[in-house]
C-alpha cells in the first residue's frame, strides 16, 4: 500500500463536476496515512457540501477566508506552515488561472500562496477549456514555479464530449502525491543522524538535559529515507516514533552517543541532537538526599561528537545545527569552520526547541540560504534537498 503516513494535507477542493470524486480521495489519502484537512472555494461547495469533507478527514472544512470561527481554530497562514502539500483536486481552469496571477482572492489562493510547502495539482474541466491556449499557457507557467499537475486523463466526459480533462482516478493522484516525497536524491547513501537530547545522571533518579523533542531530527530522518538514503537515527530519550524504514539506535548520555556514532556514520553524518555540553563529574550510585540547604555539582565538559566525526580521518560529509539565542550567523559561521564541517544550520533556540515548525539559514564556505518558518517536516525535506545539492558537488570536486 502506499505510504503517505504522518504526511500534512491540505486538500483543495474547487468547483467543477469533478469534486465529487474528491471525497474518495481524501478517503484514499487518510487510508495511506495522511492527516487531511480540506480547504474547499465557495463554488466547490455548489457541488459538494463541507460536512462529507467534515466526516471523512475527522477536521473541520475551511471555505470562508474571512471566518473568524475558523481563524480562531488556525488561522489561514498557520494552516499554510502546517501543510507539507497542497493537493487541489479539483483543480478547475479558472482556479488554474487565478494560481498562475498568484491571485490572494479566496482561502484556497491565499493558502497557496503563503505556504512553503510543494503544490500539486489535479485539473479537471471541459475538453475545449483545457486545449484553450489560456489554459495551456497558465498550467506552463505553473510548471516553470514547479508545481506538480497531476493528469488530466482522456476519455469521455460529463458534458457528453470526449478529449483530455478528465480529472485522473482518486487511486492515481494519491500515488502522484506519494511520488512527490519520494525524490530519489539521496538513493543508495548511508546517513547517520543524531536528534533530541542527552540525559547526563546526577543519580539514580536525577539528571541534567534541555528542551530538545527530537522534532527537527526525527523530520530529517523521515525525510532523508523518502529522498532514498539508508537511515541509522541516533536518538537521545524522546516521545517520538521511528518511521519503520529507519534504523533506530537509542542511547541516553552523550558519551553513549558518541560510541553509537563511531560505529555507523556512513557517507553523510548530520547533527540535530542537543547533547549536554557538561555531565555531573561523579554521578551518585544512590539517590542523593535532600539533607543541605544548598549543593554543589562539580561538571565536566562532554565529548563533542561533530567534532569527532567531523575531525576523523574517513571522515563522511558532515552537517552541523547551531541553535543560538544572538549572534547567530557568527556562532554558526564559528562552529562551521571551527568543527571543519561542510554545511551548517544555524536557528534561533528560543522558536525551535520543541516547536512544531521553524526557519533557519544553511551556511557553508562560500554560501548560505534562508529556509522560512514552515513546519519541521516540510522544512526537513528542504534541508534534506540542499544537503544532496551540496553532497554531490563536493564528490565532484574531490574527484
Ligand atoms: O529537537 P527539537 O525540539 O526539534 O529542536 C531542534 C533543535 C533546536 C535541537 C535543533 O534544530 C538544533 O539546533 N540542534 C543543535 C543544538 C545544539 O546543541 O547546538 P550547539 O550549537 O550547541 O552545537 C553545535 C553542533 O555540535 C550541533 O550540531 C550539535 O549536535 C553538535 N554537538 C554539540 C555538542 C556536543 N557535545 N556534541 C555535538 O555533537
Amino acid at each position: 500500500m502506499l505510504s503517505l503516513s504522518n504526511k500534512q494535507i491540505i486538500l483543495g477542493v474547487t468547483g467543477g463536476i469533478a469534486a465529487y470524486k474528491a471525497a474518495e480521495l481524501c478517503r484514499l489519502l487518510i487510508k495511506a496515512g495522511a492527516d487531511v484537512r480540506v480547504v474547499m472555494t465557495p463554488s466547490a461547495a455548489e457541488f459538494i457540501t463541507s460536512l462529507t469533507f467534515q466526516a471523512l478527514s475527522g477536521n473541520r472544512v475551511h471555505i470562508e477566508l474571512l471566518d473568524e470561527e475558523a481563524e480562531a481554530a488556525m488561522g489561514h497562514i498557520e494552516l499554510a506552515r502546517w501543510a507539507d502539500l497542497v493537493l487541489i483536486a479539483p483543480a478547475s481552469a479558472n482556479f488554474i488561472a487565478r494560481l498562475s496571477q498568484g491571485r490572494a482572492d479566496d482561502l484556497l489562493s491565499t493558502l497557496c500562496l503563503a505556504t512553503n510547502a510543494p503544490i500539486a495539482i489535479a485539473p479537471a474541466m471541459n475538453q475545449a477549456m483545457w486545449c484553450n491556449q489560456n489554459t495551456q499557457e497558465n498550467l506552463q507557467q505553473l510548471n516553470q514555479k514547479n508545481i506538480t499537475i497531476l493528469g488530466p486523463g482522456s476519455g469521455e466526459q460529463a458534458c457528453g464530449d470526449v478529449g483530455f480533462g478528465r480529472m485522473l482516478e482518486p487511486q492515481e493522484i494519491v500515488q502522484g502525491a506519494a511520488d512527490i516525497f519520494e525524490t530519489g536524491e539521496l538513493a543508495g547513501i548511508n546517513i547517520t543522524i543524531t536528534a533530541g537530547p542527552t540525559r547526563e545522571a546526577i543519580d539514580p533518579v536525577r539528571y541534567i538535559s534541555n528542551h530538545s523533542s527530537g522534532k527537527m531530527g526525527y523530520a530529517l530522518a523521515r525525510a532523508a529515507m523518502e529522498a532514498g538514503a539508508r537511515v541509522v537515527l541516533v536518538s537521545g530519550p524522546v516521545e517520538l516514533e521511528a518511521p519503520p524504514q529507519v534504523k533506530l539506535v537509542a542511547v541516553e548520555s552523550a558519551r553513549q552517543m558518541l560510541d553509537a556514532c563511531k560505529v555507523v556514520p556512513g557517507d553523510i553524518f548530520i547533527s540535530v541532537a542537543a547533547v549536554a555540553d557538561y555531565r555531573p563529574a561523579n554521578s551518585a550510585s544512590e539517590k542523593i538526599k535532600k539533607n543541605a540547604d544548598t549543593m554543589e555539582l562539580s561538571l565536566v565538559k562532554n565529548p563533542d561528537i561533530l567534532a569527532h566525526i567531523s575531525l576523523s580521518d574517513q571522515r563522511p560529509f558532515c552537517v552541523g545545527f547551531a541553535a543560538e539565542t544572538q549572534n547567530i550567523e557568527e556562532y554558526a559561521r564559528k562552529k562551521l569552520e571551527d568543527k571543519r564541517l561542510d554545511l551548517i544550520f544555524a536557528n534561533n533556540a528560543t522558536d525551535t526547541f520543541n516547536s512544531e515548525s521553524a526557519l533557519a539559514t544553511a551556511y557553508w564556505s562560500d554560501g548560505e540560504h534562508p529556509f522560512p518558518c514552515s513546519s519541521k517536516s516540510s522544512l526537513a525535506r528542504d534541508m534534506v534537498s540542499l544537503i544532496a545539492r551540496c553532497y554531490r558537488k563536493s564528490k565532484v570536486e574531490n574527484r
